[in-house]
């Protein structure tokens, strides 16, 4: 097999991270006998200060003609003034909405190597394994209208749309319960319906869905019991289906139960079965330049996509079991880091992984 990889490795940490990613595929590539090529292209900041745009049309049409997106992150400080749409976080928007890609899946898993290392007790993280459905392309995100107004009185309105039609929270709503239903049968939705109409609908579209899915056994949750219950009992979660804003806050709260949003991988995945996957963290750029970044999220993220956009099931198995074994080994990131380990930065932990990943065959 051979397949066309475009990477966009972004802003801050994206590059450090997108460096090991690379290294990990191209050992994967030759060890599973798939061939692979890497075009790059910028997104984000870069994009904005090479040429002008934060998703260049070259850079949304080499992702058309790639058979998987491998994104690292952007934004920063220094494009955080232009106006919007011009920043970073637009080019990102739009490269999700261009490719059609509305559902994402954010796995929150703890390893057992790194429950010392979650805020939380022990008792609370151990075991927990939630996959958050957030949709991506709808709701408040791309709503309209939108913009800041001015009214008669010279006051100017900010103003952004939450709006979902029965088709958008049907697709996500099924592919929340096929989630559940090769998991452990269990999906949550959460909205704000004692409040919001657009969530009045999305849950009564989830209920009405639930019929077709007698195997899965639905509940619902308002989002702000739903932020409690996630750091209270994690343990009772299995699937989490939820819109496009309280799906980003959430699976933010749901990472730092695994110890880290450097762990945290995702795959963004439409109808097409092109897939761009990303960490769930961003460009972080209080530690970017400073060689402290955590690659694994985004060599999580490389196992996502050979298992999701792909189909290199082997090869995403070997991609996450490296991961596993440098925790095994002891090697740690300051972001992970707990008493007894070896502290590395980015570039070791990315020749650690290379290393037990040719150890492996
Ligand atoms: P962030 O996720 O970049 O950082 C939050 C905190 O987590 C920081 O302390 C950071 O150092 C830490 N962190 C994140 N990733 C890490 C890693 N791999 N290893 C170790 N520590 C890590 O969120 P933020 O600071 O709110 O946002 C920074 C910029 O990133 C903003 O411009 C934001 O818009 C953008 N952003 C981009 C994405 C994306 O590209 N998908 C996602 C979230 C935020
Ligand atoms: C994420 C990020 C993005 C989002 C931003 C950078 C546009 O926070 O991927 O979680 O809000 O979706
Ligand atoms: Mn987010």
């Amino acid at each position: 097999m051979n397949y066309h990889i475009t990477l966009l490795p972004g802003d801050g940490i994206g590059p450090e991270i997108m460096a090991v990613a690379v290294n990990v595929l191209k050992v994967v590539g030759s060890q599973f006998n798939f061939n692979l090529e890497f075009q790059e292209a910028p997104i984000g900041g870069v994009a904005i200060d090479t040429t002008g745009e934060p998703l260049p049309v070259e850079t949304l049409e080499m992702c058309r003609n790639s058979n998987a997106v491998l994104l690292a992150a952007i934004g920063g400080d220094k494009w955080d003034n232009l106006p919007r749409h011009q920043r970073p976080e637009t080019g990102l928007l739009a490269l999700r909405a261009g490719l059609g890609l509305f559902a994402n899946l954010r796995p929150a898993q703890i390893l057992p190597q790194l429950v010392d290392a979650s805020t939380l007790k022990r008792e609370i993280v151990d075991g927990v394994d939630i996959m958050v459905v957030r949709e991506l392309t709808g709701g408040v995100y791309f709503g309209t209208p939108k913009g800041v107004f001015e009214m008669e009185t010279g006051e100017k309105r900010g103003v952004n749309t939450m709006a979902y039609t029965e088709s958008e929270i049907d697709r996500i709503g099924r592919v929340g319960f096929e989630t559940a239903q090769k998991r452990g049968g269990k999906l949550c939705s959460v909205d704000k319906a004692n409040v919001l109409e657009v969530s009045q609908l999305w849950r009564d579209r989830m209920t009405l869905l639930s019929s077709e899915y007698p195997d899965v056994e639905l509940s619902h949750l308002y989002v702000d019991n739903a932020a409690m219950q996630l750091v209270r009992w994690p343990k009772q979660f299995d699937t989490i289906v939820t819109g496009n804003l309280f799906g980003d806050i959430l699976s933010d709260a749901a990472a730092i139960l695994t110890g880290s949003i450097g762990m945290l991988p995702s795959a963004s995945l439409g109808a097409s079965g092109l897939g761009v996957f990303e960490p769930v963290h961003g460009s972080a750029p209080d530690i970017a330049g400073k060689d402290q970044a955590n690659p694994l999220a985004q060599v999580l993220s490389v196992g996502m996509m050979l298992r999701y956009g792909l189909n290199e099931v082997a090869a995403a198995d070997a991609v996450e079991e490296a991961a596993l074994q440098v925790l095994d080994l002891g090697y740690r990131t300051g972001d992970i880091m707990s008493e007894g380990m070896k502290l590395v930065g980015c570039k070791e932990m990315g020749e650690v992984l290379l290393k037990v990943l040719s150890s492996q065959m």
